[in-house]
């Protein structure tokens, strides 16, 4: 449904996006992971016709976004980084407007109308204006807009910013809603947030992607030991090292304050069975004992902090360059 191949983005002498490749197919939710100036926003702008890319070809439902801009806009729903709202115009006005805009007839307008405010719960704020509206409020009527003619394709440039934690709830389940019936791209630095609702993440860091997969396999893929941790109530000294003497413990942490010892293991290899039967053995009180799951946090910064270690099945993650370091 959208195709994007080699795309290169540049302002003058800075090239905010370069070589950029990725598909997304009809049904499908995908997220935009990347920190400030990754290039996220540069690319939406590219697929939603805003501006020209480059290098590179970018096309929605098989139409280019540069030859062919009104078919690609008339089945896109974007909801850019900053919505284009006109404070001087209620909420209803302000969506007849867009919808007049967007060529709707009467009848579909009216239909639209009401799918909207219902499904952002806008209702109670449709005759105010929207100047006067919260900053959340105001996201929601942003959404409104992008969703008023029911577009195929969906392109969200951080869709919660700003909403409290119940809109940020209420909008995830409706980004999920959409999955199946629609394609959808939304941008995020919130890591759980592309775990919520995304069968596919693309991480991208100044400019390039670095890594491309499903959630559950970029965590996998990037995890190179397995992590338990043991609270034991009445450790000896010394146990840090005897675990260490455990086969297939690489490596342990000694307790901070929180009294659990970190063992990294071999990867594959579950010795949790071992560790308690060692503990337990030993009659030293085992309280608690549990694997340290890879978040798409740890993910997430192991891949922007370090150079491209995209594809490589399995690489090291190699040592920052000073200037990433200092980021
Ligand atoms: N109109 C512009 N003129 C010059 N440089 C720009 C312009 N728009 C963006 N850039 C630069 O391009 C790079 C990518 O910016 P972009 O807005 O795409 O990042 P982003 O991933 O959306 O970041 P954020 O998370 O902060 O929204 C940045 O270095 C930015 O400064
Ligand atoms: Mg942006």
């Amino acid at each position: 449904m959208i195709e994007v191949q080699n795309v290169t983005k540049r302002y003058g002498d800075l090239t905010a996006i370069e070589r950029v490749t990725f598909s997304v197919n009809k049904g499908e939710v995908l997220a935009f992971l990347g920190p400030n100036g990754a290039g996220k926003t540069t690319t939406m702008r590219i697929l939603t016709c805003f501006m020209p890319a480059t290098e590179g070809v970018a096309r929605v439902a098989g139409f280019d976004c540069f030859e062919q801009p009104l078919e690609v806009k008339r089945r896109i729903g974007y909801l850019p980084e900053t919505p284009p709202l006109y404070h001087e115009l209620t909420v209803r006005e302000y969506l007849t407007f867009v919808g007049r805009l967007k060529g709707l007839s009467a009848e579909n307008l009216r239909s639209g109308l009401d799918r909207v405010v219902e499904r952002l719960s806008l209702g109670e704020v449709r005759h105010r204006l929207i100047g006067n509206l919260s900053r959340g409020f105001q996201q929601r009527v942003g959404l409104a807009q992008a969703l008023l003619h029911n577009p195929p394709v969906l392109i969200l440039d951080e869709p919660t910013v700003g909403l409290d934690p119940k809109q940020i709830i209420e909008i995830r389940e409706l980004i999920k809603s959409l999955a199946g019936s629609h394609t959808v791209i939304l941008s995020t630095h919130i890591l759980p947030e592309a775990t919520a609702v995304c069968q596919r993440v693309v991480i991208i860091n100044a400019g390039r992607i670095v890594a491309m997969d499903r959630p559950d396999r970029l965590s996998a893929r990037l995890r190179r030991s397995e992590k338990i941790s043991v609270t034991v109530k009445a450790p000896p000294a010394g146990l840090a090292e005897r675990f260490r003497a455990l086969p297939g413990v690489q490596s342990v942490f000694e307790p901070t304050d929180t009294g659990a010892f970190l063992l990294e293991c071999e990867l594959g290899r579950d010795l949790r069975d071992e560790i308690a039967r060692f503990v337990v053995g030993n009659g030293w009180g085992l309280l608690e004992l549990k694997t340290i799951p890879m978040t798409l946090e740890d993910v997430f910064l192991r891949l922007t902090q370090h150079e491209d270690i995209t594809a490589g099945e399995g690489e090291e993650a190699r040592t920052p360059s000073k200037e990433q370091a200092r980021a």
